[in-house]
């Protein structure tokens, strides 16, 4: 359309330069009147006035036309400046992964490197290397879901495999300690977040698929009261400036000792509120000194470097922060719950 109207236009004024510009044709034949015999200047002259007049008269009235076309098109493709704008909805970072990047930012902080691992691992580096082979009791802790492997044969599946080629969705991030360990040579600082899967049945406290994000070093002489001070030093960047921990003894396979972490609570700081059922704390890490065993498994030898390692849910960190009672509620994807954080 505007290529048309403007290309009209053009054609209206080549038209007007042409015959009445200062070098128009009809302009020359007006200007050599004078040259002429007397008798021939008022017959050319009165026909040279009446072909301008008629040029004048017909590009007034295309004028005319372009000037309603281009009014028309004014008024139609008007703007009015004084609606409301319509407002843009910008999307944000799900609340977990927030508290994902919190809790990464602040060990980056203190010199961790971030490492990611697969979701579907095998039973190898999610239990064995783990320094729980097959049978060991702490296996009925952490109820598995098994995959079928791909593969065309029938032994590629599960059952026919060995049990430690056997796939399953990880059931912690602790096997990411062994995929970093058989690729590295320590010192070791590492956080690694990710999600994780349990055959639990869904209800206000469990989800079959939540988030861990767990945090290890491996380095000469390191101790359990640098587990603790970590572990401290995070705590008060997560939560506050007057936050404690509190270990607790506790097992896992994998460290040797272990220890479930309590903070001050998040809420009321140590008072003791509805949250942390009066007791003023909340258990939110689990923890120990990385196993001897699980340091021969990636031929690490344990007289020369020792370790910590700890694991934490940022699912329900959230949880806690924000008095969430549902942990369903993460994974509907309802934006009128997601929108307020
Ligand atoms: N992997 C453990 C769990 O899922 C948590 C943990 C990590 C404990 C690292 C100790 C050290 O329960």
């Amino acid at each position: 359309m505007s290529d048309i109207a403007s290309a009209s236009l053009k054609e209206l004024d080549d038209i007007r330069v042409r015959y009445l510009g200062r070098k128009g044709r009809l302009t020359a034949v007006l200007r050599s009147l004078g040259t002429l015999p007397a008798q021939e200047r008022p017959v050319v002259g009165k026909l040279a006035n009446q072909i301008r007049q008629a040029i004048e008269e017909g590009l007034e009235k295309k004028w005319a036309e372009e000037r309603v076309y281009i009014d028309t098109r004014l008024r139609e493709e008007s703007v009015d400046i004084t609606l409301p704008g319509r407002k843009v909805i910008l999307g944000k970072k799900h609340i977990i992964t927030q508290a994902i990047d919190e809790i990464i930012q602040i060990f980056v902080g203190l010199g961790y490197n971030m490492v990611e691992g697969p979701e579907i691992e095998t039973d190898y580096y999610n239990f064995t290397a783990l320094n729980t082979p097959p049978d060991h009791p702490a296996r009925t802790l952490q109820a598995t879901f098994y995959v079928e492997a791909g593969g065309d044969s029938e032994s590629d599946r599960r059952g026919t495999l060995p049990r430690e080629e056997q796939v399953l969705l990880r059931t912690h991030t602790s096997p990411v300690q062994i995929r970093v360990m058989e690729k590295t040579k320590p010192p070791i600082y590492v956080i690694a977040p990710g999600r994780v899967y349990r055959p639990d049945v869904p209800d206000p406290s469990h989800s079959p698929m939540f988030h861990q994000v767990e945090g290890f070093a491996v380095d000469k002489r390191i101790t359990f009261g640098d587990l603790k001070g970590t572990l401290e030093a995070f705590a008060r960047r997560m939560f506050g400036s007057d936050r404690r921990v509190r270990f607790r003894p506790h097992y896992f396979p994998f460290t040797e000792p272990s220890a479930e972490v309590d903070v001050s609570c998040i809420v009321c700081g140590g008072e003791g509120c509805r949250v942390c059922s009066y007791t003023g704390w909340l258990e939110i890490l689990g923890a120990g000194m990385i196993d001897p065993n699980v340091f021969k498994e990636v031929n690490y030898d344990p007289e020369k470097v020792t370790g910590f390692a700890f694991g934490m849910a940022p699912d329900r960190i959230a949880m806690l922060k924000y008095g969430i009672t549902d942990i369903r509620m993460f994974f509907e994807n309802d934006l009128r719950f997601l929108k307020q954080f």
